[in-house]
């Protein structure tokens, strides 16, 4: 399997989600008079082309609402795509749905595990649902939850787990059956800094196995440390994407001082573009100057002096290094924190 995961240009349109409650019991007028509301139509992908090569750790990036969980939603089945086309292997997702699913394994973004179940009945169950033998199941079971340091609470209810517990036992599970293709939609949210050093540790060692792994994440180290290969999505678009490495060497100059002054004019933005290792200056919208230059302290100085030169003083610098933050700025002039 050359390729693990691949999409062609896949669209998402969500037409009118439910309100909490609709459709439950009383009040068919009020369900009549919302029905003749236009139906919202919100765009969550719009055309995404996907390219993971078997035996990649391969990482969505993107802010909240980008779409990261409608891909892996399509990906793992449970969202029709509006239209395009997305393959497991050689399956395609909605026309061949069970051979694609005996491919997968799906961390979804929410812990849905049975609360009436221990946390060794929920892996054995999973094990034996995916056609494997007592022995094997008892196995993995004890191995898993070994991995996961979950050992001490392999035969209590879930129920009783705390968040970071259950996210473990999520990731756990969607392992038990050894898939080829694990998805793991936001995978580290909520665990504490060790954990998810560990989660990552276990993610690589799974990998070293051969298989893929595809993670959504809006954490730039988790993708810089974990990722070799990256797609930045936002608002349903790819914006970029390609190794870490590449795509951090591919912002402008690397280095981005945001720099603030009394005030700002062309005059001033016009000297600064012209100090030497500057690759682009430009307004960043809340009265500050961003600055994409190949070096960063050192620039301060000759900044300090061009702003003098224009009857202007530096009142403000933030340098940061080379980094995806940066790369997703300087794409989209936002934050992928905001
Ligand atoms: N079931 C649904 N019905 C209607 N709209 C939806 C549904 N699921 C997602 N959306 C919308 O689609 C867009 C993309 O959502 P999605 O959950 O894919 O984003 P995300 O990148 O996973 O975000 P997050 O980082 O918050 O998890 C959003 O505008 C969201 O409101
Ligand atoms: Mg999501």
């Amino acid at each position: 399997m050359d390729s693990a995961i691949r999409t062609r240009e896949l669209r998402k349109v969500y037409t009118s989600a439910p309100p909490p409650g609709a459709g439950r019991g009383n009040g068919s007028s009020g369900r009549a008079k919302r029905s003749k509301e236009p139906k919202p139509q919100i765009v969550a992908l719009d055309g995404i082309d996907l390219d993971v090569s078997a035996g990649q750790i391969f990482g969505l990036l993107g802010p909240n609402g980008a779409g990261k969980s409608t891909t892996v939603g399509i990906l793992t089945t449970r969202v029709r795509p509006t239209s395009g086309t997305a393959w497991i292997g050689p399956h395609d997702v909605w026309h061949e749905q069970t051979a694609a699913k005996r491919l997968i394994g799906v961390v979804a973004q929410r812990p849905n595990l049975d609360f009436s179940l221990t946390a060794r009945e929920i892996l054995l169950f999973h094990g034996a649902y995916f056609g494997l033998n007592a022995h094997e199941r008892n196995e993995r079971a004890k191995a898993l939850l070994d991995r996961f340091k979950l050992t001490d609470r392999a035969d209590q209810l879930v129920r009783g787990f705390s968040g970071g517990m259950m996210q473990r036992m999520s990731i756990a599970r969607a392992m038990m059956h050894d898939p080829q293709v694990l998805f793991l939609d936001e995978p580290s949210v909520g665990l504490d800094p060790q954990t998810r050093l560990l989660l990552w540790e276990i993610i690589r060692e799974y990998n070293q196995k051969g298989r893929t792994i595809l993670l959504t994440t809006h954490n730039m180290e988790e993708a810089d440390a974990l990722c070799q290969h990256l797609a930045i999505i936002d608002h349903g678009k790819i914006i970029a994407s390609g190794t870490p490495r590449e795509l951090k060497a591919s912002i402008p100059g690397g280095f981005l001082l945001r720099l603030r002054f009394g005030s700002h004019a062309a005059p001033l933005l016009e000297r600064l573009a012209a100090l030497s290792g500057v690759t682009e200056v430009r307004p960043s919208g809340d009265g500050a100057v961003d600055l994409y230059a190949g070096r960063g302290g050192s620039l301060i100085p000759e900044i300090v002096s061009a702003a003098a030169a224009a009857g202007m003083e530096l009142s403000d610098v933030h340098i940061s290094e080379p980094s995806l933050e940066n790369l997703f700025l300087h794409h989209t002039g936002r934050s992928l924190r905001e």
